[in-house]
C-alpha cells in the first residue's frame, strides 16, 4: 500500500523549479511588498497560513493539536521572510470525476489541489498520530517532501498515509480552490500503470501569515463546534 501511495506522489519529482517561475512570482510582487510591511511574527501567534495567488486566498487554518511539527514548520515561513515563497506553485490540480467514492472508485482524476514549497528548508517528516484521513477542504503534506496538497473530495482511501495539518476555510473553498483551473495538464504514467495529471502552466503563491483575530469569526464557531 505504502508503495501505491509514494506512486501516487513521485510525479512531483521530475517538477523542479524552473526560471518561468521565477518570473511569473516576480510579476506579482504586489504580494510581497504587502508581506513586508507586516512585521516578523511570533511563529506562536501564526494561526492560519494564506496562500496568496492571483485567484485569492486559500486559508489553511493550522491544526497544532493534528500535526504539531509540519504547522510549526510552515508557521515560520509565513512568518519570516521565506514567506516571500520563490519557487511556490501549485503544479497539480486533478478534479474530482463523476462517481466519487461510488463502489470503490477513488480516481483517476484523483480529487486534489497540490503544491510545493520549495524554499522549506527542513522537509516535513510522517506525522499523523491519530491516522486523520485527508478530506474535502483538509491540507496535507507528504511524508518527507516540502510538498502538500488539498483534498478536493474525501480520501478515506488512504487512511492515515499523510500529515494532515490544516483545515481549509469552507469559504475559501468555494471562491477560490474552485476555481484554480485544472487545464492545460500532461498525463504522467508510472511503472504502476498510475496515470496523474500535472499542470503544464504552475500557478505562484506567496505565503502570509494570520492571526487568530484576522480569521472570519465563521472559522473559529466551526472550529469550537468541533472541538
Ligand atoms: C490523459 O489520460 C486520460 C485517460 O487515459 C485521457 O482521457 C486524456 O485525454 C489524457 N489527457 C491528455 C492531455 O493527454
Ligand atoms: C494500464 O491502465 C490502463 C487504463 O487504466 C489499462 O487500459 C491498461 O490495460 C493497463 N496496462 C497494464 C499493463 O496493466
Amino acid at each position: 500500500m505504502r508503495a501505491f501511495h509514494v506512486a501516487l506522489f513521485v510525479g512531483l519529482a521530475n517538477l523542479g523549479f524552473c526560471a518561468g517561475d521565477l518570473a511569473r512570482q516576480d510579476a506579482f510582487i504586489t504580494y510581497s511588498e504587502v508581506s513586508r510591511t507586516k512585521n516578523e511574527r511570533n511563529t506562536a501567534t501564526v494561526a492560519a497560513v494564506s496562500l496568496m495567488s492571483t485567484y485569492g486566498q486559500i486559508r489553511l487554518h493550522l491544526r497544532r493539536d493534528w500535526a504539531p511539527q509540519a504547522c510549526e514548520a510552515i508557521a515560520a515561513m509565513a512568518a519570516g521572510s521565506l514567506r516571500a515563497c520563490a519557487g511556490c506553485s501549485f503544479y497539480r490540480n486533478e478534479p474530482v470525476p463523476q462517481n466519487w467514492g461510488l463502489n470503490g472508485f477513488n480516481g483517476p482524476p484523483y480529487a486534489l489541489l497540490q503544491g510545493g514549497l520549495p524554499g522549506m528548508t527542513n522537509k516535513v517528516k510522517m506525522e499523523n498520530p491519530k491516522m486523520l484521513p485527508v478530506l474535502r477542504g483538509t491540507a496535507a503534506f507528504i511524508a518527507d517532501t516540502s510538498d502538500f496538497f488539498i483534498g478536493t473530495a474525501d480520501h478515506r482511501e488512504w487512511g492515515g498515509a499523510f500529515t494532515v495539518f490544516a483545515e481549509v476555510l469552507v469559504e475559501d473553498m468555494a471562491a477560490v480552490v474552485s476555481h484554480i483551473p485544472v487545464e492545460p495538464y500532461r498525463n504522467s504514467t508510472d511503472s504502476f500503470n498510475i496515470t496523474t495529471r500535472w499542470l503544464t502552466q504552475p500557478i505562484p503563491f506567496t505565503l502570509e501569515p494570520l492571526r487568530l483575530d484576522e480569521m472570519p469569526a465563521s472559522a473559529l464557531l466551526r472550529d469550537e463546534a468541533a472541538s
